[in-house]
């Protein structure tokens, strides 16, 4: 087998088998990547194999991760792959998207359509199947509500007991039912997403348990395939640039890993630069690049976009590294600029939630910063579907979104109104056809 981990660390590098519990170095706690001898020879051959695939109904082929299975060979036996045909989203022109940040055309990648609802299951089918290769009975994971919903819905799947770790009543009610619908035991903690990623860390490290945080390398390895996707069906024409939301940073880790591989394999002779965009009160990554900081500056993060309220990204080198390999960047955006940028979205006919919209919000400022060129060829990547948290669209168009609210709609206090701008809201009409029909202007 090929498959190997190695630590990210310059000065460690040390390699361990794939099979070891360990999500971090043994000798350094770095980071850990899962590394091939990739056996692909002519890359031109590869993506033809890639698009032939896409005529055959075997499972691993209808998968969109695993259709490009010689990109991540960790897996040696196919019928061990825990597959519920994830990936395989769609990527649509978004006129309006693009008029309003003020790009010439801009396309969005809808990672939403997974079979849970986000990304993370293109991650989740790869830590499954190692958590199978591994014997494991049980897996866990702490998460702010897509992670914990896909780990749910591929342990049921793979008939693995899923304990999901989530912080108290900051979760998003359709992510929360999910889980608890995919039969989940579901632990939620008093505190905010960071303190339970440390209590399921040290849970896991001390049992049998296996971890499927973001820190697992092998789910990145899944997630790889969003670029790898990306690029096939747009004909392998590279865009300049990848735009993604950034939370715990995983995404983004696992897209620079992607493209460096397609590269370094001859798939793709340029790389499309890799863009972080991060709430502006939950912006450790942003942070730590403007300081010129060795170490992570952590912060108590804020924002209505629970997905991303993350004060102290795990995957962060990995992020780091996948900037500097594409040359990319991290900006932040407000509260304000979030929502609007989601009811934008919207009005394309594609909607998402609201950490999803970081991306277009992004787009804007730095076109009007000037950092990106109006007629750059612009991917972004939307990562959650709009339905999972259904509160904060109905409050954005009713008027009624507050800074400070909790998700349930109970505010805490009414502070720091967001502005509804690009408001729908419902309107009352009495059950008369008359009335309907005035207000209709009929
Ligand atoms: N968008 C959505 C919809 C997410 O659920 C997440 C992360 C992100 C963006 C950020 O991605 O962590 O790879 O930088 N959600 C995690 C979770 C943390 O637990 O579901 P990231």
């Amino acid at each position: 087998m090929s498959a190997y981990l190695q630590c990210i660390e310059e000065n460690c590098q040390k390699r361990i088998s794939p099979t070891t519990k360990a999500h971090v170095c043994p000798d350094c706690s770095g980071l850990l990547d899962v590394m091939y001898d990739f056996q692909i020879t002519d890359p031109d051959k590869s993506k033809q194999t890639f698009q032939q695939r896409r005529l055959s109904n075997d499972p691993l082929d209808l998968s969109g991760v695993w259709r490009y299975r010689e990109l991540l060979p960790f897996c040696p036996d196919p019928a061990k792959v825990v597959t519920m045909q994830e990936g395989n989203t769609p990527i649509y022109e978004a006129p309006h998207c693009a008029e309003y940040t003020g790009l010439k055309r801009l396309h969005l990648k809808h990672q939403g359509l997974n079979p849970t609802g986000s990304f993370k299951d293109n991650g989740m089918t790869a830590g499954v199947t190692q958590a199978r290769l591994m014997n494991s009975r049980m897996v866990a994971c702490a998460s702010t509500g897509n992670t914990s919903a896909s780990m749910a819905a591929y342990a049921a799947r793979a008939g693995m007991k899923a304990v999901i770790f989530i912080p108290d009543q900051q979760i998003a009610f359709g992510k929360l039912s999910q889980s608890l619908d995919y039969g989940a035991l579901t632990l939620q903690l008093e505190g905010d997403f960071d303190e339970a990623m440390k209590m399921v860390k040290e849970i896991t490290e001390e049992s049998e348990v296996y971890l499927l945080k973001s820190i697992n390398p092998f789910r990145l390895e899944g997630q790889k395939t969003i670029i790898i996707e990306m690029l096939a069906q747009r004909g392998w024409k590279i865009p300049d640039r990848v735009v993604v939301p950034g939370g715990n940073l995983g995404n983004s880790s696992s897209f620079g890993k992607a493209i460096k591989e397609l590269h370094d394999l001859g798939f793709i002779d340029k790389m499309p630069m890799v863009t972080i965009i991060q709430a502006l009160r939950a912006n450790p990554l942003h942070k730590t690049l403007i300081d010129r900081s060795a170490r992570l500056i952590r912060v108590e993060a804020h924002t209505l976009a629970t997905a991303i309220k993350i004060g102290n990204p795990v995957s962060w080198k990995k992020a780091m590294r996948a900037m500097e390999w594409t040359r990319g960047w991290c900006d932040v955006v407000s509260e304000q600029e979030i929502a609007d940028a989601k009811a934008i979205i919207g009005r394309d006919g594609v909607g998402c939630e609201p950490a999803s919209a970081t991306t277009v919000a992004g787009i804007k400022k730095l076109i009007q910063t000037r950092e990106i060129d109006k007629e750059e060829d612009v991917v972004a990547v939307l990562t959650g579907n709009l339905l999972k948290d259904p509160d904060y669209t109905v409050n954005y168009h009713q008027n009624n979104l507050y800074e400070k609210a909790s998700y349930k709609n109970e505010l805490i206090e009414r502070k720091d109104k967001i502005q509804s701008t690009f408001a729908n809201a419902p309107l009352k009409v009495k059950a008369r056809k008359e009335e309907i029909l005035k207000v209709l202007g009929l």
